[in-house]
């Protein structure tokens, strides 16, 4: 069993290393995530309305960890996590009013780094949080798992109500620095492959990057989505949080 599923996750891997082409219309060129336990640790953010704005993982009982631009400007009260739901069509697992969050002093925009908050739930939720990845996490080449509700396109206004992932590459951050001005490698780091086709997009925000099993990335900014040579950049989260 364990060894399938590894076998399985070398050919993934393999695939997608050789064609990251043939976009499937999900997050940009994921897969839906059709088993709950792969991922109980995921969060929607939503108005109280239940429209979806960004993603969140839970990192203990009753704490979220997301993009601090996903909640900067909004009051807590008027956020609502929801866990425990692959299909946002739907009313299964539980919710959750935001009591409160935190975010790290002097954050502005995500570009200039910082962009993480934790959010405190009012209800804790019965789930498997994320534990958090080691500085060590963020070598060039290993690839990490980026899940979202976001857009499947660029241009594209439709979401899909199930939520999806797709397997990513580290970038290394000289390579990341060229192509962004304003990369900063002790907040972030990018993750993408050169030919693009493949990426987190708008309202995947605040969403996780996992690497082996851990909380590593936070979906901040990028140039479009899934352009050649424009990775998309998440939040070095072992910077903030342990
Ligand atoms: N800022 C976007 C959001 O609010 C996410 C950007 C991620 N972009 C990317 N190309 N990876 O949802």
């Amino acid at each position: 069993m364990g060894s399938m599923r590894l076998l399985a996750a070398v050919l993934a891997l393999l695939v997608s290393t050789v064609t990251p082409a043939h976009a499937d219309p999900r997050i940009v060129g994921g897969v839906v995530v059709d088993d709950a336990e792969e991922a109980p640790w995921m969060v929607a953010l939503t108005t109280p309305q239940g429209h979806q704005f960004c993603g969140g993982a839970l990192v203990g009982p009753h704490e979220v960890a997301t993009a601090a631009h996903c909640v900067h400007g909004r009051l807590p009260g008027s956020i609502v996590a929801v866990g425990g739901r692959l299909d946002l069509r739907t009313g299964g697992g539980s919710t959750s009013l935001v009591a409160a969050f935190r975010l790290v002093e002097g954050y502005t925009a995500p570009s200039s780094g910082k962009d993480i908050a934790v959010l405190t739930l009012s209800e804790p939720m019965p789930y498997r949080p994320l534990p958090i990845a080691a500085s060590t996490a963020y070598m060039g080449g290993s690839v990490g798992a980026v899940y979202g509700w976001g857009r499947q396109a660029e241009h594209d206004t439709n979401k899909s109500p199930l939520l999806h992932k797709a397997h990513l590459p580290i970038v290394p951050d000289e390579q990341c620095a060229a192509t962004y001005p304003q990369f900063d490698a002790g907040s972030m780091f990018c993750a993408g492959y050169p030919g693009g086709e493949i990426d987190a997009c708008t309202d995947d925000s605040g969403g996780p990057f996992v690497i082996d099993g851990r909380l590593a990335g936070i979906v901040s900014w990028g140039t479009g989505c899934a352009r050649p040579n424009m990775p998309g950049v998440y939040t070095r989260v072992a910077t903030y949080l342990r």
